[in-house]
């Protein structure tokens, strides 16, 4: 059944000039782009989207980094989205990934790994509503 996920290109994506590269990779997946657009994080939006890392020693690096430059939220809907997404993104850590994901790829580092992905469908749905209005959603383009 046809699912959606979110992905952000985080700051380094953007920074290094990966947002073609990591689009094209997606699109190879079989991903569909149902909605996209650029913005920069303030650090309240950063810090309300990871607030589940609120206590963790690395949540004031991770609004920092989220919040150095522009960030790109994409809509991605395919079979089995969330899975599959997390698998063509690769581990949390570069040095982990496995070869062909996009943080092995272009991931500089644990911290600053290029990509977001949603990790369960019900995540998925509140992060979708982080960044886009259900008009903004496209279904049928
Ligand atoms: P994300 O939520 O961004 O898709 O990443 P993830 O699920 O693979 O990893 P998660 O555990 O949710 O961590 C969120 C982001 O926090 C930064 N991080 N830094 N320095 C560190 O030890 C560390 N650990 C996590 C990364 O940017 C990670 O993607
Ligand atoms: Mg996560």
């Amino acid at each position: 059944m046809s699912e959606r996920t979110l992905a952000i290109l985080k700051p380094d994506c953007v920074q290094n000039n990966h947002i073609g590269n990591v689009l094209d990779l997606l699109l190879k997946a079989g991903f569909k782009i149902v909605a996209m657009k650029m913005t920069k994080l303030t650090r309240e939006v950063a810090g309300a989207f990871y607030e589940v890392h609120k206590e963790r020693p690395f949540y004031g690096e991770l609004v920092d980094f989220m919040t150095e430059s522009r960030v790109v939220p994409l809509v991605l809907e395919r079979e089995n989205a969330v899975a599959e997404l997390r698998k063509v993104i690769g581990a949390t850590d570069p040095a982990e990934a496995e070869e062909g994901t996009v943080r092995k790829l272009y991931a500089e580092s644990k911290g600053r790994n290029t990509i977001h992905a949603s990790d369960s469908a019900e995540n998925a749905r509140r992060e979708i509503g982080f960044f886009f209005a259900e008009s903004e959603v496209i279904a049928n383009g």
